[in-house]
């Protein structure tokens, strides 16, 4: 046996790779895991395992990603650039690298943006960046698992990671008051909690950061293009103002591009470059991608938004007053990730499995991803669903609560 395949057989007998493949094996009929999609088409139309369904998986949310003009932008940036210039950008960067941070920062109304590869790479490379021995780091219990990575680092650089309970302004306090002396803070959240569309309150958190020699960090990445006044996201509606904070937001959800940013000022953008290992010792976000944010910037700095925005938002109120009203447990919908309790993980599987029969794919959440028996089926909405096609998945829920006992809201079920 070599190495390489002991190493695989101690793999296979950790507690989460047993309990993963126990309920692949358990539920192989009903698990639509790891699919793989072999085209997509018009109303968000896509076909997997050789049947056509209406893919409610997307983070996608306002369709740009079929939007001619973001097309033509990256078939520009190929014949402009070629597919990739192949240089960290500790080197040197393409020109639209530099237009993409500017357009960026404008439209959010911050100082200045420096673009990673991806959120993650911009969270596991900048938070231990910013931080040394005598900081510490403080996270929402649940936040990201790219926000725990990048602490991983920090505390294995020497500073001091500690969690404060969910979304709660008065537990940040207590943790913060009884850390000890620091030197520096930095308060870590999700600006939306993606598996329950949670919003926290930004406002007392910055309150309670600024009040105890805190800095807020907000990752922002669902809310990015979709939530918010022009779609700048949860922050600057919620506190007036980015003079505490460091805005991380994405480029491939909403933007239907690819990579992630750190909105900050000119100074602390330059100082990232410097301390940022994912940035400094990996590569850019390819030529063609940066081009087609440019255009994503101007669309979304357009008049044209509102009306984007607002077929983005009649989808979502369809599905969550349908939804509703059936006495489902409905998690969010004040953005576009609308979660439904279902509970127990076969259920929740099962349930996915059926709506997929019936020509809708929705994503099945279950353990670790959520809470042990906390079971969701989580549902995109994008701009660009057909109206009817919500209102035929709404309608399928109707179905499908004849097969699936669903905990109930305290509404009556719908007939
Ligand atoms: C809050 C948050 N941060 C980071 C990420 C990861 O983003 P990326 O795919 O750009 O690494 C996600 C992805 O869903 C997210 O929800």
């Amino acid at each position: 046996m070599t190495p390489l395949n002991k190493l695989t057989t101690t793999l296979k007998q950790t507690g989460l790779i047993k309990f993963l493949s126990h309920f692949a094996e358990q539920f192989s009929d009903i698990m639509l895991k790891d699919l793989s999609m072999a085209s997509i088409g018009e109303d968000r139309k896509v076909d997997f395992l050789g049947k056509t369904v209406t893919n409610f998986g997307s983070d996608s949310f306002l369709g740009l990603d079929q939007d001619d003009r973001v097309k033509d932008a990256l078939r520009n940036g190929i014949e402009r650039w070629g597919s990739h210039n192949g240089a960290s950008r500790a080197f040197s960067s393409v020109e639209t690298n530099v237009l993409a941070e500017e357009k960026l920062a404008e439209w959010l109304g911050i100082e200045a943006v420096l673009i990673y590869p991806s959120v993650t790479l911009a969270n596991v490379g900048a938070i231990p960046g910013l931080v040394g021995k005598q900081d510490i780091v403080v996270l929402d219990q649940h936040c990201h698992n790219s926000i725990q990575e990048g602490a991983k680092i920090a505390k294995a650089n020497g500073s001091q990671v500690l969690f404060f309970e969910h979304c709660d302004p008065s537990s940040l306090a207590k943790v913060l008051q009884s850390a000890g002396k620091y030197r520096h803070a930095l308060v870590a959240i999700d600006g939306i909690y993606s598996m329950s569309g949670v919003i926290p309150p930004l406002k007392e958190l910055n309150k309670v950061c600024m009040d105890n020699n805190a800095i807020l960090y907000v990752d922002d990445a669902h809310a990015t293009g979709v939530v918010g006044t022009k779609g700048r996201g949860t922050v600057l509606d919620a506190v007036g103002n980015y003079e505490n904070i460091l805005l991380v937001g994405s480029l491939s959800k909403g933007f239907s591009c690819l990579g992630g940013f750190i909105g900050c000022t000119q100074e602390m953008k330059s100082l990232l470059k410097w301390k940022s290992n994912t940035f400094i010792f990996g590569g850019p976000v390819g030529p063609p991608y940066l081009d087609a944010i440019c255009t994503v910037c101007d669309i979304l700095s357009s008049g044209e938004y509102e009306l984007i925005i607002a077929r983005l938002k009649r989808n979502l109120n369809i599905l969550v007053q349908g939804l509703r009203s059936q006495g489902l447990q409905v998690l969010g919908g004040a953005t576009p990730i609308v979660s439904v309790v279902v509970g127990d993980e076969e259920q929740t599987l099962k349930a996915g499995h059926i709506l997929f029969q019936k020509g809708f794919y929705v994503q099945s959440v279950i353990f670790p991803a959520v809470p042990y028996h906390g079971g969701v089926l989580r549902i995109q909405v994008n701009a660009n669903h057909k109206p009817d096609s919500v209102k035929d998945l709404v309608n399928a829920f109707k179905e499908l609560q004849k097969e699936i006992e669903f905990p109930t809201a305290g509404l009556k079920k719908a007939a």
